[in-house]
């Protein structure tokens, strides 16, 4: 009887649906909010390096994400192929993150020091070369592109503001970090530094 009188005043009914939704929110938002796992940094990630910062905005640039994710899932046939599964700890410095779905390529999550410095150029260079079945684009322009100082030490100011704890000396430094650097540099130094703070794959 009770339950009538509720299906039958639209406006009681209204008021209940709200606060029975609400409860599921804030059941669901709070604890995130107070958690630190998803607003801290996990053991060994620190803000990027002046170099790796030009890279990883180089790949975001080139749309490298839509053919590669950064996120490896809790299920055994990612862990197995990739390596421990993703943490909120290790993105706190990914603005925007690079988690993605797409994966006509493999996840890069964890590829930091899966190959060396000279296959990755290679690779970014002339994908078939290497793997001659691939349908990877070749980014053979990186290597012609030099990395502007400038450029970096305002995106680390403005990081900064943002939160990120840069001290005045990288700030300071970051022009002559990227010094002769070119974007393949960069962007090779963004790929070798992925996932290397946890175990990598087996
Ligand atoms: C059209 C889709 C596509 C795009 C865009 C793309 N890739 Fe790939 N990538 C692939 C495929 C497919 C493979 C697997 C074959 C191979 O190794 O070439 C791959 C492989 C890789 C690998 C080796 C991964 C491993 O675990 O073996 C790296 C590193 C990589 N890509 C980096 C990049 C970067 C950096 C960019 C952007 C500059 C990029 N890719 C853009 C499709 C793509």
């Amino acid at each position: 009887m009770r339950h009538e009188a509720i299906e039958k005043n639209l406006h009681l009914m209204m008021v209940l649906i709200v606060i029975a939704i609400s409860i599921g929110g804030l059941v669901e938002i709070i604890p995130l909010m107070m958690s630190s796992d998803a607003t801290e940094p996990d053991e060994g990630i620190e803000v990027y390096s002046p170099l790796r910062l030009a890279g990883r905005d180089v790949y975001v640039r080139e749309g490298c994400y839509n053919c590669h994710s950064q996120m490896i899932r809790p299920f055994r046939s990612e862990t197995e192929r990739y390596g421990p599964f993703t943490t909120a700890g290790e993105t706190v410095y990914d603005r925007p993150f690079q988690f993605g779905s797409k994966r006509t390529g493999p996840d890069l999550a964890r590829v930091g020091g899966r190959y060396s410095d000279d296959w990755q150029r290679l690779h970014l260079i002339d994908p078939r070369a290497l793997v001659p079945e691939s349908n990877m684009p070749a980014y053979p322009w990186l290597a012609d592109n030099a990395v502007d100082g400038d450029l970096v030490t305002a995106k680390l100011k403005v990081l900064r503001m943002l939160g990120d704890p840069y001290t005045d000396e990288q700030v300071a430094g970051a022009a002559a970090a990227v010094a002769g650097k070119t974007e393949l540099d960069a962007v090779i130094a963004y790929l070798q530094g992925l996932g290397t703070n946890r175990r990598n794959r087996r």
